[in-house]
């Protein structure tokens, strides 16, 4: 059960590399579903998408999708929200229906009921197909921080302070930054049928190396990986620079 480790020299080779993997899933299901990311690493891929969408040869018409998390507190019109993220670098740019689109709802009044009503829309879609995950630079998946169990499910979590402090940059003032979040859980993710990790830049390298090399348990949750049957890591050389023999 090892993870598939596909190395490419630059940034623009990852989303190259990750669009394959996603046109590919696609073709073998044009209504497949699949579990989408956000933040910076996966823009390029979907704009390498778009692209592809452009140029006549993919549809997202009938695929379905479920993303990964979303800001507590944050509505979709929030420019920081990720249904903003998700319109903006995908959605609105292809064919993608908008009813097939499911997210978290960061507003919900009964965050818990929002949480268990998504596990059921899962897998009323048949579960996620391909789940294209972001790597924190403390190991985290999704907003599943490091403490986060191998068993955890949608839920409510509170931002690690590292979390907090590397999204800043994205929002006017610090304040402004949530400290909550809504997540798909660790099981949630090990869940779906084939797994897609994305990676770049030397910030990246020591949580890439501890999640495929260290010990395996919540002080890593990206090391839980290790033990999905189709697990591929598309890394850049920068992202690759800790491991061994690389
Ligand atoms: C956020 C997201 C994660 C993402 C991570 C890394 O915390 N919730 O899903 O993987 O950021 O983001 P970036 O790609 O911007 O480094």
């Amino acid at each position: 059960m090892a993870i598939h480790l596909q190395i490419v020299e630059h940034p623009a080779d990852v989303a190259l590399a990750a669009a394959q993997h996603v046109c590919a899933q696609i073709r073998e299901r044009s209504d497949a579903v699949l579990g989408l990311a956000t933040g910076s690493t996966p823009e390029a891929t979907y704009a390498e998408l778009v692209r592809n969408h452009r140029a006549g040869t993919l549809s997202f018409a009938r695929v379905r999708s479920v993303n990964l998390d979303e800001y507590r507190g944050l509505d979709g019109l929030h420019e920081q929200s990720y249904r903003y993220y998700m319109r903006q670098h995908l959605f609105d740019q292809v064919d993608m229906l908008p009813w097939n689109a499911l997210l978290l709802d960061g507003t919900a009044v009964d965050g818990a009921a929002e949480c268990r009503a998504y596990e059921e829309r899962i897998r009323a879609l048949g579960g996620v197909d391909l789940w294209m995950l972001g790597i924190g630079g403390n190991g985290h998946i999704a907003f599943n921080e490091p403490g986060s169990s191998r068993e955890s499910r949608t839920r409510c979590v509170a931002l690690a302070p590292e979390t907090i402090a590397d999204n800043s940059r994205l929002f006017a003032v610090p304040a402004e930054v949530p400290r909550q979040a809504y997540t798909a859980g660790i099981a949630t993710i090990m869940e779906a049928r084939r797994i897609l990790l994305l990676a770049t830049g030397a910030h990246k390298a020591a949580a890439v190396a501890a999640a495929l090399h260290g010990e395996v348990g919540a002080h890593c949750p990206a090391s839980f990986l290790r033990g999905h049957a189709d697990c591929t890591f598309v890394i850049d050389r920068q992202a690759a620079s800790q491991l061994p023999g690389v």
